[in-house]
């Protein structure tokens, strides 16, 4: 083995089929008796988040309840932060897609800010955000527990929330420190059972980017490998079936949602390549979901890297995915994207000149693969 690494540290996991009844005695276990529950709207007008609040309130667990939907935004995080600060809630737990659980993330680290009192110019998360802000992350948080909803961005496994300003100035930037990768993961894949084939097979194929992009970085290691190339044949097959055979269960979803959670591992440690690289300021531009933008890409951006690699442990590493597959990766990615069916890039109002330009800009991030910045801009525009 050549080389040297390091690992981040996780917080701990509980997976399983009816998992977030358990997220009462765990609440009780840590003496927590105010919640700050950050959830998608989804999730807060459903039936699991009714018998959720029931169980919280037997247990004389106080709880506020701040639905969000969209992209995080500095103001969303800004506006419940002091209000988590307000009602002095003494943990955040974050409840659904990477939305809620990104918000919750950044919740959790600018509420304590709020101590030093409302006329200070240092609470807005803006400030703390890499590239944009000009202070350095604060490094202390409240406690945070991660329960996702969607099997998608891993964010319940990483140490960043990624905040959006979407428009022609806009911004998709991390709020990033080690301390703020949550402390306790719930995943309970029964609450991906019923959610719109759309949302699934997008968020599904975030996790098999990241996945793909982290297990073929130069900064991946052996231990990244074993979780990545597993968790990509298991992501890779069981969206297969759940798209071909419209198959909704348990053991699907629990293939999918274990996917996602390694896949926000495999980033965090090795990082990511061309498809995120280009999806940021794609996202920030337009409100095209970030799962749909990876879909749109990842079939063509892994199709060139094919055409022009000469790197032989990143083919190797390809291989090995198709061995898992039963096909080639970019059979299977085209294969997957279609019968998603998602919507193209153009319908979300991106003009020629802005794709030249984002195209133009790309780094290949930890890519082995450096492609021509004349073939992005091609692939981009093979996109409306
Ligand atoms: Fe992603």
């Amino acid at each position: 083995m050549d080389g040297s690494f390091a690992l981040s540290a996780l917080g701990s996991l509980t997976f399983g089929a009816g998992t977030l009844d358990r997220l009462g005695e765990l609440l009780v276990s840590q003496h927590h008796g105010k919640v700050a529950l950050v959830t998608s709207r989804t999730f807060s007008s459903s039936r699991r988040c009714d018998e959720l609040l029931r169980d919280l309130h037997a247990r004389s667990i106080l709880c506020s309840v701040h639905p969000v939907s969209g992209e995080p935004s500095v103001t969303s995080v800004d506006s419940i932060a002091r209000s988590v600060h307000g009602d002095a809630s003494d943990v955040v737990v974050g409840i659904g897609g990477g939305s809620a659980l990104d918000t919750a993330k950044a919740v959790a680290a600018m509420a304590p800010l709020w101590a030093v009192g409302p006329r200070s110019d240092t609470v807005s998360v803006k400030r703390y955000l890499e590239g944009v802000g000009d202070l350095a992350p604060p490094p202390h948080r409240l406690p945070l527990i991660a329960i996702p909803t969607t099997a998608g961005t891993g964010s319940e496994a990483t140490k960043n929330a990624v905040i959006a300003e979407i428009g022609p100035d806009g911004f998709k930037k991390s709020l990033r420190h080690d301390a703020y990768v949550p402390d306790h993961v719930i995943i309970d894949p029964t609450l991906a059972i019923g959610l719109p084939r759309q949302i699934s097979s997008a968020s599904a194929l975030d996790a098999l980017t990241q996945l793909l992009e982290a297990y073929t970085s130069i900064n991946a290691n052996p231990y990244i490998d074993a979780l990545a190339l597993d968790a990509i044949g298991r992501v890779g097959n069981a969206l297969r079936a759940f798209l071909e055979k419209g198959e909704d269960s348990v053991p699907l979803r629990s293939e999918l949602a274990y996917g996602a959670y390694i896949s926000g591992i495999a980033l965090a440690n090795a990082g990511l390549g061309y498809v995120h690289a280009i999806a940021g300021p794609l996202g920030a531009l337009h409100h095209a979901p970030h799962g749909v933008i990876c879909a749109n890409l990842i079939e063509p951006v892994n199709r060139a890297m094919m055409e022009v690699a000469r790197d032989t442990v990143f083919l190797e590493k390809m291989e090995r995915v198709s061995r898992l597959w039963g096909e080639g990766v970019v059979d299977r990615l085209g294969r997957l994207v279609r019968l998603a069916g998602l919507p193209r890039l153009g319908t979300f109002g991106y003009t020629a000149a802005e794709l030249a330009a984002i195209g133009e800009k790309a780094t290949g991030r930890t890519s082995p693969v450096t492609l021509k910045s004349e073939d992005i801009v091609r692939i981009l525009h093979g996109l409306y």
